[in-house]
């Protein structure tokens, strides 16, 4: 089967990465793709926003399968567009997208159904949001409603950080995600990501994991995209997992279901661990990035048959996915001036010896200026290892990075910090 994956991040190096191990697979394209990618699949100049000219491929490669790695062309309806041309997608399509395109969307559902989530006001202008700023104590949350690229979301310690958020937010400085916010409490606990996938119906569990979002060790600094994380998450015991399943996961794919808009592909819910249980902080529509790296560094079966059957709502009959019992975690190296801007073009050299170290190196931001490896992104590496504790994987990850020669880049010298405290 002639797949296409759409994206050009290390969540989509792994993807390619495991795909590239199916006996299923015949061809593999990606577009845009980078050079990490290159090494398993066909890059392919396509725009994802140009649904006509991906379709136009599928059919001239006899495409059967895409797979959507980003959540910015699912909330465009890359997936609505594909299917409607026969062409099968791992990825949901518009409005069940929205459940990451739009804040206010989620919450509201939430509330319908009585899935646990922060106490919460939706507003659209900025008067109605000053005025619901006093029914909360603080810390307050400030998000905006759109995709703002992880920066959307604000933990104001005073009332006047809060006004000020809301004020940044409605005068666009988030852009059209901002016109609209979410006012919600704070909540107190410790933070997991579960992974599961459906085809609309049937809900399969499919790993979890911790990231790691500040910049700095010790969580400080401003917020990235992820800096690292590892997998699974002990935390997340499995009586926690079957709770927020059941609490929280399967309520929502039902209720997508019932509405019918139903939800296919990965549905990544971000958990706060509660004094009084799981609470919902956000969905997200796809894989996370760097957690898909430590999934499918322990995924042991079939990806392809797995996305295809979620594609095909053929889940129910498909085995259970298989993780390996080591414990995986990914160091992500960033170019300096990251999550700002970043410096372009900075040499990386060192891949080689870092895997020969048994580690694997996905790539994120990365671009070949003739022969020479460059960094091309904020997030530009995604050195990945596995052990059979965290403290192993850890060790084994950071002898890799300290093997790899990117002397404009960094990275947090704590990743699993918390895990390796508990393992003790
Ligand atoms: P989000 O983009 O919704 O995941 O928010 C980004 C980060 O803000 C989350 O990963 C949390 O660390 C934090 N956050 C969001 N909502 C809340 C909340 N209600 N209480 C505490 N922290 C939150
Ligand atoms: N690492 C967080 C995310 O992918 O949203």
């Amino acid at each position: 089967m002639n797949v296409l994956l759409i994206g050009s991040g290390g969540r989509e190096h792994a993807l390619a990465w495991k795909l590239a191990q199916s006996p299923m697979l015949d061809r593999l394209f990606a577009a845009p793709g980078n050079p990490g990618i290159a090494e398993q699949a066909e890059i392919v100049a396509l725009d994802p926003s140009s649904h006509e000219a991906i379709i136009d491929f599928c059919r001239a490669e006899a495409v059967e399968l895409v797979v959507i790695g980003p959540e910015a062309p699912l909330v465009e309806g890359l997936g609505d567009a594909l299917r409607a041309a026969g062409v099968k997608v791992f990825g949901p399509n518009r409005i069940p997208a929205q459940l990451e395109g739009s804040k206010g969307f989620t919450k509201d559902l939430c509330a319908r159904h009585n899935i646990p989530t922060a106490r919460y006001v939706r507003a659209t202008s900025l008067e109605t949001a000053r005025e619901a700023l006093a029914d909360f104590d603080l810390p307050v949350v400030v998000k905006a409603d759109g995709l703002a690229a992880g920066k959307g979301v604000i933990i104001a310690e005073t009332a006047a950080a809060a006004q000020a958020a809301l004020a940044t937010m409605f005068e666009g400085g988030f852009g059209g995600a901002g016109t609209a916010v979410v006012i919600e409490e704070f909540l107190h606990g410790e933070e997991v990501s579960l992974f599961a996938l459906t085809d609309g119906t049937k809900v399969v569990p499919f790993g979890s994991a911790q990231d790691h979002k500040r910049v700095g060790d010790g969580d400080t600094g401003p917020n990235t995209g992820g800096m690292g994380a590892y997998s699974p998450a002990p935390i997340l015991t499995p009586e926690l997992e079957a709770r927020a399943l059941r609490e929280i996961v399967e309520p929502t794919v039902r209720a997508m279901a019932e509405a019918g808009t139903p939800y296919s592909g990965v549905l990544y819910a971000g958990l706060m661990l509660t004094s009084a249980g799981p609470s919902l902080i956000e969905y997200n529509a796809r894989f996370g990035d760097p957690e898909c790296q430590v999934l499918m560094s322990r995924f042991e079966g079939d990806l392809l048959a797995l996305m295809l059957a979620t594609a095909d709502g053929t889940l129910g009959d498909a085995a259970a996915p298989r993780f390996s019992a080591e414990v995986a975690l990914t160091v992500v190296m960033a170019a300096r001036g990251y999550p700002g801007t970043p410096e372009k073009g900075g040499r990386i050299a060192g891949i080689e010896a870092a895997e020969a170290l048994g580690a694997k190196v996905f790539h994120a931001g990365t671009a070949l200026e003739g022969e020479t490896l460059v960094a091309s992104g904020g997030r530009v590496l995604a050195v990945t290892a596995t052990g059979r504790g965290i403290a192993e994987a850890r060790d084994k990850a950071y002898a890799a990075v300290d093997a790899i020669d990117f002397p404009s880049g960094f990275c947090r010298r704590d990743i699993g910090w918390r895990e390796v405290a508990r393992a003790g």
